[in-house]
């Protein structure tokens, strides 16, 4: 029997494991689950003998990939698939897929939630500031990026975005600045709000320089990766200017010297969880339940990554 591993490190909402498990069993397969493991070895295992692979952040390297020999597709349950390697998938003939936008709206929410509390200094009881007026700019105008932008306008601010992959026409019709160059957007913008793919191109690409460029009382915030930032330009840029602000879902490698050195001006969940929401796990893990089924009985491979 074709058999379904799910394996996250960070569990799906259990109405969307169910909902996967529905669907998984209607077409004839077995679903086999493999939650919150704490070691490799765990991975390894499980995937041994299955066909299929759901996972969310969780790494499918060449070892994993190579272990897994009766594999025929992997699905990343979200946006990011930096997280497969996958010159190692199209080597074993293995396909790789992602959900495009089907987690979306939950981080769109959380870089809002985030916003909120800096500009609130945290709840703590003194004045804050507001959103209404002041330039928000989105760097990447995907499905989040698109997202953000509209809710950015709601509240009243004044958006910018740049993404050379997009159309001017698409992000003009949301009544949305174009920006001809990164370095434009962040000099514009007091908000950035970070969208972009962890690749060989925007690894490292946030950095002091670019940082530097942006207005008086600057708030970064990062719901896409922590590769992407050059950690030591964000240490200097928070040594150098004490308006600068950084909030992030996607904790930095040097959190702890960040919050000892600078604990008002920066924030990081204790998790990643931006993807973390019950209707972004039903949506993300459902789709990836249905690419896996339409993929093995008809040979679909929309939303193939590799
Ligand atoms: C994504 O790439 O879809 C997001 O980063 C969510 O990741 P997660 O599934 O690990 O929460």
């Amino acid at each position: 029997m074709t058999k379904v591993l799910v394996a996250t490190d960070k569990p799906f909402a259990k109405v969307a494991v169910q909902g996967i498990k529905e669907i998984v069993e209607a077409a004839g397969f077995e679903l086999v689950l493999l939650e919150k493991y704490t070691e490799k070895k765990q991975l390894l295992d499980a995937v041994a003998n299955v066909d299929a692979l759901i996972i969310r952040s969780d790494i499918a390297d060449r070892e994993v990939i190579e272990k897994a020999k009766n594999l025929k597709i992997v699905v990343r349950a979200g946006a990011g698939y930096d997280n497969i390697d996958l010159q190692a998938a199209t080597d074993k003939g293995v396909v790789a897929m992602n959900t495009p936008g089907q987690n979306a709206n939950a981080v769109a929410e959380l870089v809002f939630g985030m916003i909120i509390s800096s500009a609130r200094n945290g709840y703590d009881g003194t004045s804050g500031t507001e959103l209404r007026g002041k330039t928000f700019g989105v760097h990447a105008y995907g499905a989040i990026g698109k997202l953000v932008a509209q809710i950015a306008k709601g509240f009243g601010m004044s958006v910018s975005a740049f993404d050379p992959f997009v159309n001017d026409q698409v992000i003009a019709a949301d009544g949305v600045t174009v920006c001809r160059s990164i370095e434009e957007l962040y000099a514009n913008c007091q908000y950035v709000s970070l969208h972009i793919p962890a690749n060989e191109k925007t690894i490292k690409s946030i950095n002091f320089d670019l940082l530097s460029k942006m207005p008086q009382n600057a708030v970064l915030i990062n719901t896409a990766r922590k590769k992407v930032i050059d950690e030591d330009g964000m240490l200097k840029i928070m040594e150098a200017r004490n308006d600068f602000k950084y909030v992030s879902d996607v904790a930095p490698s040097n959190q702890k010297t960040l919050v000892e050195k600078f604990d008002k001006r920066c924030f990081f969940t204790p998790k990643k969880l931006g993807a973390q929401t019950n209707e972004a796990n039903i949506n993300a893990g459902l789709a990836a339940a249905r690419q896996i089924v339409s993929f093995i009985k008809n040979g679909d491979t929309k939303f193939k990554v590799n």
